[in-house]
């Protein structure tokens, strides 16, 4: 992708937005065929290895095979004749399980990256599922091959990955799960684009185009972007008071994806706050810039819906992703004033800095009208959650056992973890207003992500309802195949929960 030739101020910034360039459409060929190691066509191959199994007998002879080991995480170089043979640790063969492939797949997809090798082939190993290999090497490859430099020049020091084509040897029936994962791992990178894209450029109108070209890639996808007027007409009282301090236009996107089938419509929500500095209740400056990530819910929503639409799920599907930035001015929100939600409650903004809650609570009542029946949010809403949980579980918040249920299953699934947290009517009454029905900011400190879900229940209508909070596992997760920025977070459990519900 080559650098931009814009400034990026406004004019420039949504000039380019136009074409909404920033998405790299050649995904990785990926392949299962049933041949023998030695007749694979391909620059660098890839075997895994336990620490209580041993290499296949083709490679027991190879320069180096006696130095390999099968240490988790360790990788090791052999030479058949031609044939460069990079040999991954698996740990040990009991432990072995679908998350240990996917970093060793990320590991490996690094290797091939420094060693400028286009054509990678993986030997799907013994002793787990073919099925469930194929995908987690194919994750593993995709997303560790994944880096954003959109912005910046090539290193020749340091370059980029450039694995063209993927061919798993394995059995035939591995072929539609490699497949499917192909699918969507790339959209979990086209999500952590969107994630890493700076905010002078990843406005909320540039995430509603994004939306559009979705819906024109798809017969089943039909998008609906409301603009500031339509907004203000439908009483999104929450969405424009965020808004309201920012030069940049808010949107409301809504993708619709009819795939048919028996089960319930669901309803996916993402925050799309494209920039949070808190507003008039202003952030320090010190990590201000990584609230550029603050629209990840969103961004994975928008791209989970992509991979549905692509892979052709039996689900209906509605999805909104209310889109803005949150900015200190003049015509800002000021704390203490009072707005009117879409489903009509009252709610006093004590703090300007929880302005997520504001904009996903118009946007689950929308949701609902629009026919949702079983409604998933996805938001970066709290700080108090990379305190309960770290990048390694979002947390769940959920009315409805059956949905925690089938959420943390497509978590468990997919290694995208999840991890309940109760609701109680005494969190509840931490959020009631002293002016107003609701207040923004819960009376006390104490269970921040609790709080802040509590408040978003209001506005569901009793449907069944998950709020996962992705402010620790959006960003900075640091798993091999995550990397230290964008994750994509939330794609791949979206995809997984629509593919169990089919
Ligand atoms: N976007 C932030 C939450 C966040 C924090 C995301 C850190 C990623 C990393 C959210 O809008 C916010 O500011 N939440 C406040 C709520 C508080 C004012 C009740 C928070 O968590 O401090
Ligand atoms: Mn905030
Ligand atoms: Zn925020």
């Amino acid at each position: 992708m080559p650098v931009p030739d814009d400034t990026g101020s406004p004019a420039a910034g949504s000039q380019r937005a136009g074409g909404s360039g920033c998405i790299d459409s050649r995904p990785m060929k990926i392949a299962v065929t049933q041949i023998e190691l030695g007749e694979a066509d391909a620059d660098l191959l890839a075997v895994g290895l336990t620490e209580d199994g041993s290499l296949p007998a083709e490679l027991a002879e190879a320069a180096g095979a006696a130095a390999a080991k099968g240490a988790y995480k360790r990788l090791s170089t052999l030479f058949a004749g031609e044939a460069r043979v990079v040999v991954a640790g698996l740990g040990k063969s009991d432990e072995l399980d679908a998350e240990r492939l996917r970093v060793a797949a990320a590991l490996v997809a690094k290797e091939a990256g420094s060693l400028r090798a286009s054509a990678l082939a993986w030997v799907l190993p013994e002793g787990i599922e073919p099925a469930v290999a194929a995908e987690a090497i194919v994750t593993g490859t995709v997303l560790g091959a994944y880096r954003y430099d959109r912005f910046r020049a090539a290193d020749p020091d340091e370059p980029a990955a450039e694995i063209e084509s993927l061919t798993l040897l394995g059995p035939a029936e591995a072929a539609e799960a490699a497949a499917t994962a192909g699918v969507v791992a790339e959209a979990v990178n086209r999500a952590r684009d969107l994630q890493s894209t700076p905010a002078n450029f990843a406005t909320p109108t540039y995430l509603a185009e994004r939306a559009e070209e979705i819906a024109a890639a798809h017969d089943a996808v039909s998008a609906e972007v409301l603009g500031l007027e339509q907004i203000r007409a439908k009483k999104m009282g929450g969405l424009l008071a965020v808004s309201q301090g920012s030069a940049e236009e808010p949107r409301l996107i809504v993708l619709r994806y009819a795939g048919g089938g028996p089960g319930p419509t669901l309803g996916f929500v993402g925050k799309g706050v494209t920039f949070d500095t808190g507003g008039i209740s202003l952030k320090p400056s010190a990590a201000m810039h990584e609230m550029k990530y603050d629209m990840s819910g969103g961004a994975a929503v928008l791209e989970a819906v992509a991979a549905i639409a692509e892979l052709g799920l039996p689900v209906d599907l509605v999805a909104v992703v209310p889109a803005t930035e949150n900015m200190p001015s003049g015509t800002a929100i000021k704390p203490g004033d009072v707005i009117t939600q879409y489903n009509g409650k009252t709610v006093e903004v004590n703090n300007t800095d929880a302005e997520g809650r504001l904009i996903l609570a118009d946007a689950l009542a929308y949701a609902v009208e629009l026919g949702a029946e079983r409604l998933v949010d996805l938001a970066t809403l709290t700080g108090a959650v990379l305190i309960a949980l770290g990048s390694t579980y979002a947390a769940v918040i959920s009315n409805d056992d059956e949905l925690a249920a089938a959420v943390t299953a497509a978590g468990e699934e997919t290694g995208e973890l999840v991890w309940r947290l109760p609701l109680h009517p005494e969190f509840k009454a931490m959020m009631k207003g002293t002016v107003a029905d609701l207040s923004n900011l819960a009376s006390k400190r104490e269970a921040g992500t609790i709080t802040a879900a509590s408040f978003l229940e209001e506005f569901v209508d009793g449907k069944p309802w998950a709020h996962l909070d992705i402010a620790g596992t959006a960003w900075d997760v640091g798993r091999e195949y995550t990397g230290k920025d964008a994750s994509g977070y939330g794609v791949r459990l979206l995809v997984a929960l629509a593919a169990n519900d089919a």
